[in-house]
């Protein structure tokens, strides 16, 4: 049976948070496991220069990322685990695309229009104020990164839907012109929520820094956790769970039976600080292991990298063949004989 090409990228401008843990790398990290996938998952740096200018930030990210996901247990035998920028297909097929693609297409994309939507709100009347290219091109590049390894499924946060719907639209485009070239993708939108509250409540997110990094050492972890904004219920009043920023991460960690304990407890009156010490002692043993391997993984980046080499080996093996085809399709291949 053919497996099934599901393929995701990580921008690498931040480090990784509780939210991103559950909502993406837990479930991605599963499905390495399933031998009827073919995982690609990759640091999306290219993308990352769309939004951050800051060289060490981008580096930073880019290792601590790549070491967040092999600490986690990644399955690099069966995953393809790669660094965008180590494919230069990418960027071929980024052209190609681009080629392809309308510009009208481009002007309807959630990103740009918000964009020039809050440069309209300012008095200088430049709707175009701070846009580069790259931000308006953004969903191409992303087409190229799906289409390239004709990913079916591409699992990612509703916020990325259009540019799913994009890389369809661009890969049929490409395909009624030169021939049935593309597999056409399917976004995987993981519509049960699976976003987890910040400190404050609100979703967690970088941009709310409401944030609380995944592999925080044991100390601050415990420190950041009593700072999640809760009601002034006493200990011995029954609380609701729902609405509970507390009780919604403890649910991302807990299994079903221990969920169920928490509630009796909150109905009993569990005291805040009480509940705090119960979440902490919950994902600081879920992720301890891992935070550990994390920590010498940092130590050793030549391992780290050797594991990105090796992805990208596999995945230009698929790549250069595809592009070369590519070349040919549209008219740019060489004049010897094939
Ligand atoms: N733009 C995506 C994000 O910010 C990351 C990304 C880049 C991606 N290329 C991709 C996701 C291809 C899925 C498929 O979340």
């Amino acid at each position: 049976m053919k497996k099934t090409v599901v393929l995701t990228g990580i921008t690498t401008t931040g480090t990784p948070h509780l939210g991103n843990y559950v909502g993406a790398i837990r479930p991605a990290i599963s499905m390495s496991k399933d031998d009827n996938i073919t995982p690609f998952y990759f640091l999306a740096d290219y993308h990352a220069l769309i939004k951050c200018q800051e060289p060490d930030r981008v580096r930073q990210s880019s290792l601590e990322i790549a070491a967040t996901w092999l600490a986690l247990g990644l399955d690099t035998e069966n995953a393809v685990f790669y660094r965008q920028s180590d494919i230069p297909e990418t960027l071929e097929l980024t052209w190609l695309l681009t080629c392809v693609t309308s510009k009208g297409l481009m002007n309807r994309s959630h990103a740009y229009k918000a964009a020039v939507a809050e440069n309209e709100t300012t008095a200088e009347n430049d709707p175009d104020k701070g846009i580069t290219m790259g931000l308006f091109s953004y969903p191409v590049l992303m087409a190229a990164d799906i289409l390239l390894f004709n990913a079916s499924k591409v699992p990612v946060g509703k916020d990325q839907q259009q540019h799913i719907e994009m890389a369809r639209d661009i890969g049929a485009r490409f395909n009624h012109i030169y021939g049935e070239h593309f597999t056409l993708p399917q976004a995987v939108i993981d519509e049960k929520g699976a976003i987890l509250a910040g400190l404050d409540g609100r979703k967690m997110s970088k941009s709310y820094q409401n944030t609380i990094p995944l592999f925080e050492p044991e100390k601050k972890l415990k420190k950041l956790i009593n700072k999640i904004k809760t009601n002034s219920l006493e200990p011995g009043e029954p609380k609701d769970t729902s609405d509970c920023t507390l009780f919604s991460l403890y649910q991302a960690f807990a299994t079903p039976d221990e969920v169920a304990q928490v509630c009796q407890r909150y109905d009993e009156g569990i005291s805040w600080g009480e509940m705090k010490s119960v979440l902490f002692e919950k994902i600081n043993t879920e992720i301890t292991p891992a935070r550990e391997r994390y920590e010498t993984l940092l130590e050793k980046p030549t391992h780290i990298e050797e594991q990105l080499q090796e992805g990208a080996r596999k995945a230009r093996a698929i790549s250069a063949p595809f592009i070369a085809q590519l070349r040919d399709a549209v008219g740019i291949s060489t004049f010897s004989a094939k």
